[in-house]
């Protein structure tokens, strides 16, 4: 079976400095994977590069077909959906309208719909719905934006480090909501993150990227059982 994401020999630059340096790795449908690795390994650029926001060199495919070199808002209509590290959900802009952008590739009437079941899933976000997002607090904001990502309706979602700078109560519930959203929905997962035992738990596998190299990849719950993973992610 061919994988939904297939990244192969991927290579990136930021000007003259190289900072993937070939990495090899697939997404099939309906699977969660997630990404740990240190800071400045480069998950964040990995994913930018998969969303076109950086210039790469190597194979970036969805379902077969090349998304590379294609404008960011194209790989979107190809059913992929990026919630940037940092959240990335506009600030002036209510609840209610973040949620339409989301769907600014959609021009079908279920619109709507899709909000409600947004408001279903955080219920918080149907309180604050009339609020500016700048207003909302860290973890709501990333139950926003998570949502908004949703509104397009993407068979992949990419998520960079949705856990950063949340209270451990909120990550566990935002990461049950996660598998929730897989099974329910059936959207596929890339998560970059540094909470690896969460991470891990939610998982079906894991690759470990350390200075622009894959250099562990596995079953999740294998690598949650591997000695150097313990000791370098889950702090054992
Ligand atoms: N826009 C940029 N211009 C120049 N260098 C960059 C840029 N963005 C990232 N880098 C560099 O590329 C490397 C990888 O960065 P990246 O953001 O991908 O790492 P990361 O694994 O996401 O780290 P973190 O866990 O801190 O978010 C780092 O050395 C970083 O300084
Ligand atoms: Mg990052």
């Amino acid at each position: 079976m061919a994988p939904l994401l297939l990244v192969e020999s991927l290579k990136a630059r930021y000007g003259p400095v190289q900072v993937l340096h070939g990495i090899d790795l697939n997404v099939f449908d309906k699977e969660i994977v997630v990404v740990l690795g240190a800071n400045g390994a480069g998950k964040t650029t990995t994913l930018r590069s998969i969303s076109g926001m950086v210039e790469t060199d190597g194979r970036i495919e969805i379902n077969g077909q090349s998304i590379k070199k294609l404008d960011p808002s194209e790989i979107v209509r190809r059913g992929v959906a990026h919630v940037p590290q940092g959240r990335g959900t506009f600030p002036e802009l209510t609840v209610e309208e973040n949620l339409k952008v989301g769907a600014f590739i959609r021009s079908d009437n279920d619109i709507n719909i899709d909000i409600e079941a947004c408001y279903q899933n955080y219920p918080v976000l149907y309180e604050r719905r009339t609020q500016t997002a700048g207003s909302l607090s860290g973890g709501e904001q990333q139950m926003l934006a998570v949502s908004r990502a949703l509104m397009s309706r993407p068979q992949l979602l990419l998520m960079d480090e949705p856990s950063l700078g949340l209270a451990p109560q909120i990550v566990e519930d935002l990461f049950t909501r996660f598998v929730t959203i897989n099974e329910e929905h059936g959207t596929t997962m890339l998560i970059v993150e540094q909470n690896a035992q969460l991470a891990l738990d939610i998982a079906n596998r894991a690759y470990v990227l350390e200075s622009g190299e894959i250099t562990i990849e596995g079953q999740a719950s294998e690598l949650a059982n591997d000695d150097a993973i313990r000791q370098a992610y889950l702090g054992a």
